[in-house]
């Protein structure tokens, strides 16, 4: 194990490295470039979704929803904490919503608060409620990356957005060159040192505000953006310095962090909160553009590797409750850490074009994020656990640090933070799944259904692409074009060798994916073409702890749904659950849900006797999937399982433990065959399933 002050010097000479390297003024390109916002247009089952967001809490929340509607950003003076992020993290996710949609209630909303606050900006540039001893750059992050979005999306908004970005910018200079102020605490400062951690930790997500700026609108401050990228770098926590053989392997963090002392655990908390550690996967790649130190695309692979190898969730997600875990079956996943690491994972597809993240991208957004919300999105999780036959206020708290209402479903169970950030999954989900490839492509990078118009160097095209995928795997696509261009799909690493494409009515054809993006390319003439893409894949299991299996079959993680009835309230107040908001507080839709277990759970499975059936009819790209479709019963296909009950005790006597070891399984009752389903539609479920021989 190497020291702390070992630790400190591999930072500190890291930092020089970084310095040094970063004199090249320039940013190294991204492998795919990002459409602008507006550009893509969801269909099908995305859409769907995202009209369900807008009909539920994300849409509704401007209305009432104390931390958005009375948030101190707008004048009021309701916050969950000193941080002030309950605004931002809403308009992060509500400026992408209402430009996918071109929903004008929604675009009103985002743009009147984006006025109030630009009409709020204090004489000396800062943008935010707080005044000069309490100031502290995180919550600008989200509100940023937001505002960055509105610029793009709405070019009336272009100069408003750059120019009060741009006095943002000259403060912040003067500020980080004063000792780190408003990064650092000081003396004297309002919030407390660790409130500070946030964002340092988080510093990636404003550097890419600073690098949207230093591309797209630089003014005449090129060189102050380069130095705000060097003062967030140099005086924040970096993610090249944990994911390190020296920091994180050989001090133990691959294990269940509940095994390590407290004294290794406790000062690292800012690298082990799973929020920060969805953030953090970008962090090496953002960093990159601006150091071009290629070394940090393999410290991107690392982080991502270990931290889904020791700490990933079958569904995509990151296991932590709040803190990092182990790979418990009971252990929990934040709303927040998902829809986190969503961003991160497209991001690293375009950043350095790594086939690996978008699959890991597409897993997280098809199985980790639906899971967790009511099929209405009028409810959501604060914590989803792989195995969860039922979401009750438990009666001891199986996580490290969330409450016992965490798994239920509600307006803010355990705490507020993912009632104001789950908005942005699935919105920047469908504005990344189209990118652009060099300067005359155009690639479908996430697959699924939407439409996206794009201004290549020979012109306009639009790709429209019908699908029911994830559920079913055809995809068609018709497109326009001005000019002939370069029409990519990508090639998820789970397809078989007999995926084909078909152009117009030619034969099908093999695809010949690129290695390292998976991208296969077609040569797309002039007028109109059609394409049909059509992957084939088989179910695979992955090994999870002691003699479990999670269970797949394309994109879509399979589970056994637990049959459960459910009991509502109106929703309680955070922190305790035990407290009522004022009659009338919230519209009528918004109730908290307890889902109570209708069977036994404890099943075991034979996975020699798995297999798929599709739904009548067959795969086709225009299946009509219901609406909503992540919910109990809705989806197409299933796989069928032999399997039995075993005797499978509680942990904490609330939640499933562990299985017994293998060799102690034995059927308590008949063989029967099991159906499993998509695990975003089974909200009680077992997704980890013991294996037994029958
Ligand atoms: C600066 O970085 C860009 C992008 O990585 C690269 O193309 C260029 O060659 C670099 N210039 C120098 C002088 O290193
Ligand atoms: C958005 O909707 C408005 C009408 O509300 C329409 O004028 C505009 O063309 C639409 N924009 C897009 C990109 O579809
Ligand atoms: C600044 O804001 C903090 C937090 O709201 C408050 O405690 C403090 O008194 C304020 N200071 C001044 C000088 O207004
Ligand atoms: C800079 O701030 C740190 C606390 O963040 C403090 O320890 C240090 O003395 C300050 N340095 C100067 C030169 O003010
Ligand atoms: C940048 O331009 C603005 C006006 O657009 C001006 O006020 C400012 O002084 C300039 N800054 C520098 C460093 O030249
Ligand atoms: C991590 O990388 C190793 C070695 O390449 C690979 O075997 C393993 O499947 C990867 N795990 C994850 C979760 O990506
Ligand atoms: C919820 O569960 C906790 C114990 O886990 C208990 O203290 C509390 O009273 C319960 N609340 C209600 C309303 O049942
Ligand atoms: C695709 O090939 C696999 C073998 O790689 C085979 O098991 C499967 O049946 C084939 N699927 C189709 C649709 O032809
Ligand atoms: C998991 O299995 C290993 C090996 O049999 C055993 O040492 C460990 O105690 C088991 N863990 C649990 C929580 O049952
Ligand atoms: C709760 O149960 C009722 C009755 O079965 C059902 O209609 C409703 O959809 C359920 N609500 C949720 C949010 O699952
Ligand atoms: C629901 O799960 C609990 C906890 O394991 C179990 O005691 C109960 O029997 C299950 N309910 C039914 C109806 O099987």
């Amino acid at each position: 194990m190497k020291s702390l002050s070992t630790l400190s010097a591999l930072i500190a000479g890291s930092t020089l490295a970084a310095a040094q390297s970063a004199s090249n003024n320039s940013l190294v390109p991204l492998v795919f470039k990002p459409l602008p916002l507006g550009s893509i247009s969801p269909s099908g089952w995305l859409r769907d979704q995202m009209q369900l967001m807008a009909d539920g809490l994300a849409g509704h929340e401007h209305d009432f929803y104390q931390f958005v509607a009375h948030s101190s950003w707008l004048g009021g003076d309701q916050e969950y904490s000193g941080l002030n992020e309950g605004f931002p993290y809403w308009f992060n996710g509500l400026v992408p919503l209402a430009y996918g949609l071109n929903d004008s209630r929604l675009i009103g909303q985002v743009t009147s608060a984006a006025q109030t606050v630009f009409d709020r900006q204090a004489d000396d540039g800062w943008l935010g409620p707080e005044n000069v001893t309490s100031r502290n750059f995180w919550a600008r992050y989200p509100f940023f990356l937001g505002l960055t979005q509105l610029a793009e999306a709405d070019s009336s908004w272009t100069d408003k957005v750059v120019s009060h970005l741009q006095t943002f910018n000259t403060l912040m200079d003067s500020m980080m060159r004063d000792n780190y102020t408003g990064y650092q605490y000081h003396d004297g400062d309002t919030l407390g040192s660790g409130d500070f951690d946030w964002g340092q930790v988080r510093s990636a997500d404003m550097v890419l505000t600073l690098q949207w700026m230093y591309e797209n609108h630089p003014g005449n401050q090129s060189q102050l953006l380069l130095d705000n990228m060097k003062y967030f770098h140099d005086g924040g926590k970096n993610w090249e310095d944990w994911y390190t053989q020296e920091s994180y392997l050989d001090r133990g963090f691959d294990k269940d962090l509940n095994t390590l002392p407290d004294s290794l655990t406790s000062p690292n908390y800012a690298y082990e909160h799973g929020v920060n550690v969805g953030q953090g996967l970008k962090a090496p790649a953002v960093y990159r553009r601006w150091n071009h130190d290629d070394s940090f695309i393999q410290i991107a692979m690392n982080g991502v590797n270990w931290t889904m190898e020791y700490h990933g969730a079958a569904s995509g997600t990151v296991l932590a409750d709040e803190r990092l875990v182990g790979l418990a079956p009971y252990s929990g996943s934040e709303l927040c850490t998902a829809v986190e690491a969503m961003f991160s994972l497209s991001y690293l597809y375009q950043a350095l074009g790594t086939n690996y993240y978008a699959d890991r991208a597409e897993l997280t957004a098809f199985n980790a994020l639906p899971v967790m919300l009511t099929p209405d999105w009028w409810a959501h999780q604060y914590m989803a656990q792989p195995n969860q036959p039922y979401a009750e206020n438990l009666t001891a708290t199986p996580f490290y640090n969330t409450n016992s209402w965490g798994q239920t479903f509600g307006l803010e169970p355990n705490y507020p933070c993912c009632t104001v950030n789950h908005p942005q999954g699935w919105p920047k989900f469908a504005s990344a799944s189209y990118v652009q490839a060099g300067d005359n492509g155009l690639a479908h990078a996430l697959l699924s259904p939407g439409k996206a118009t794009a201004n290549l160097k020979s012109g306009q095209v639009t790709v429209d692409c019908t699908t029911a995928y994830p559920f079913l795997d055809t995809l068609q696509y018709t497109i326009t074009a001005a000019s002939p261009f370069d029409f990519y799909v990508r090639v998820p690493q789970w397809a078989t060798s007999n995926s084909t494409i078909t152009l117009g009515t030619s034969q099908p054809s093999p695809l010949t994916p690129d290695p390292s993006t998976g991208m296969h390319k077609l040569s797309i003439p002039q007028g109109t073409t059609t394409l049909t893409y059509t992957l084939t894949s088989e179910i695979t299991t992955t090994p999870r702890e002691n003699d479990t299996i999670a269970i797949y079959k394309g994109a879509l993680l399979y589970a056994l749904e637990i049959p459960s009835s459910n009991t509502s309230t109106s929703p309680p107040k955070f922190p305790d659950g035990n407290s009522q908001h004022p009659a009338g507080y919230a519209p009528a839709q918004s109730k908290d849900y307890e889902y109570h277990n209708e069977s036994a759970w404890n099943f075991a499975v034979d996975p020699s006797t798995l297999s798929y059936h599709g739904p009548d009819g067959g795969d086709s790209a225009t299946y009509e999937l219901q609406n909503p479709i992540f919910a109990e019963g809705a989806t197409p296909g299933w796989i069928e399982v032999k399997g039995c009950t075993i005797d499978w005790g509680l942990y904490k006597g609330s939640t499933p433990d562990y299985p017994p070891a293998k060799e102690g399984r034995k059927c308590t009752g008949e063989a029967r065959t099991l159906r499993l389903v998509p695990y975003a539609s089974a909200k009680t479920h077992m997704a980890e399933l013991a294996t037994i021989s029958l």
